[in-house]
């Protein structure tokens, strides 16, 4: 089914949170498509707003309802000017508070969870049956959503590719267990051809995506059960294919398969997103993360064994109820031990129904931005520090668009740094040794090689 241009409608999606949440926007852009929808990136003219929203913390949950409030104002303008505009939420919000959604935002037409957004063209014809009345589908269903998705297409050099989803580890302070369900691996014939098509399609760089990706273990035909160090062996065979990396993984996880294809896969990029959270085994024990800042350490020292120039990221939480100054301590010292070239760091933020929402021992507030700020001041300067040793250095840089400034085009260095170079345009989509010249704040300088030609007119 294709849209004729007189069915042709704007859908504008505004996407929250984590990497999963980019895929699915992308995969809801791709279901409404036969439609009639095509993206637009202003919500002034869209005929569908879609907020794809994330529950993980609370600022970025206030932050959806703030921002509905803003789309009302545009449904009542195109209202008034005869025509409509169908407001869906979507993402986690929706999945956890989708009831609340109607009550506070009567205006909002569709709420849908994150496993149901295959069903959209069905919402969208029902929303626009019964206006007014709210559409609500945040099920659990049996059937995967990946059985009833269109394949989706390359859109540059760089692709995202769902291989799980879900969580089983109830970590508790963690929500995603409820939002996003238990643990679910595709199957591995589905993701291989997804990748095979992504890489058709110009895609050089593909990283696998899953809550807990490194937990990832899917059917393959023979009847085996495949874990991700298999998979990722067996798309390094694919011609063209470039790089490969996942996100977010485990400690718990990184079985010896995975850990040797980082000795054994050169496609596999030297960098690795590994939270570890804190760096107290107290602290650990609360958040129930089944592992100890000693097995955290062993992976890293295994890793980078097979690996010695693995870069590594994490995320950290500060004032976890019951974290005192010596847990938090013990989370420094950890940070200056392993070193990190990049990290996301967050103040515990209470979630409703998780357990450590009703610990009783909750951290002021002051004393929890006090360590959050340290422990920022301390990733950051392990950043800078990464980023300036790179400095001098020639790095393989995948160009991948157009910067701000003319002529200038911006690239991802192995260790995930954003790398600009003056260069023609239609090198994007290369992969070309560049030296780093220049440290500024979140990026680097790179020159063109000497004596090499940028592609030219
Ligand atoms: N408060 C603060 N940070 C949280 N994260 C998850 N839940 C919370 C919470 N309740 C952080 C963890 C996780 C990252 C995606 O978000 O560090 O790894
Ligand atoms: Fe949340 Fe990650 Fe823990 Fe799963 S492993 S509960 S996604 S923090």
């Amino acid at each position: 089914m294709t849209a004729d241009s007189s069915s042709r409608k704007r859908l504008f999606i505004k996407t929250y949170g984590c990497q999963m949440n980019v895929y699915d926007s992308g995969r809801m852009a791709d279901v409404l498509a036969p439609l009639g929808y095509t993206a637009t990136d202003t919500p002034d003219d869209a005929d569908m707003v879609i907020l794809n929203t994330c529950h993980i913390r609370e600022k970025a949950a206030e932050k959806v309802f703030s921002d509905l409030g803003r789309m009302r104002v545009h449904k009542t303008a195109r209202e008034n000017t005869g025509g409509e505009l169908i407001i869906a939420v979507a993402g986690c919000v929706a999945q956890a508070e989708g009831a609340e959604i109607i009550r506070r935002a009567p205006f909002v037409d569709i709420v849908l969870g994150p496993q149901t957004y295959h069903r959209l063209p069905e919402m969208v014809a029902r929303a626009q049956r019964t206006k007014g009345a709210g559409v609500l589908d945040t099920d659990f269903p049996v059937e995967p959503k990946f059985d009833h998705l269109p394949p989706p297409r390359a859109d540059g050099p760089t692709a995202f590719l769902s291989v799980q989803e879900g969580c089983d580890k109830f970590c508790t302070f963690c929500v995603v267990p409820y939002t996003r369900g238990a643990e679910y691996s595709r199957p591995v014939a589905a993701i291989l051809r997804e990748a095979r098509g992504l890489v058709a399609g110009g895609t050089k760089e593909i990283t696998l995506l899953g809550q807990n990706v490194n937990a990832y273990h899917g059917g393959s035909a023979d009847g085996a059960t495949w874990n991700l160090g298999r998979l990722i062996r067996e798309l390094a065979e694919i011609d063209g294919l470039a790089r490969i990396r996942y996100t977010t993984s485990h400690p718990r996880d990184m079985d010896e398969s995975l850990m040797t294809a980082h000795r054994d896969v050169p496609q596999l990029m030297p960098f690795l997103h590994l939270p570890v959270q804190s760096g107290s085994d107290k602290i650990l024990t609360a958040m129930n993360r089944g592992h100890t800042r000693d097995d955290y350490r062993r992976v890293i020292d295994t890793l980078r064994g097979y690996r010695p120039d693995l870069a590594l990221s994490s995320d950290f939480i500060a004032g976890m109820p019951g974290e005192t100054d010596k847990d938090f301590a013990e989370t420094m010292a950890l940070v200056e031990e392993i070193g990190f070239a990049q990290s996301f760091s967050f103040k515990y933020s209470p979630r409703p129904g998780t357990p450590a929402a009703g610990m009783k021992n909750q951290i002021p507030e002051d004393v929890k931005n006090e360590r959050l700020y340290a422990v920022q001041a301390l990733l950051d300067a392990q950043l800078t520090a990464f980023n300036a040793a790179c400095v001098g250095k020639t790095l393989d840089v995948l160009l991948t668009h157009p910067g701000r400034n003319p002529g200038q085009i911006i690239g991802r260095s192995p260790y995930l740094q954003a790398v600009h170079v003056t260069a023609d345009k239609r090198n994007i989509g290369t992969i070309v040794p560049l030296k780093v010249v220049t440290l500024e704040s979140y990026s680097l300088g790179a020159l063109w090689p000497e004596g090499e030609q940028t592609m030219s007119a």
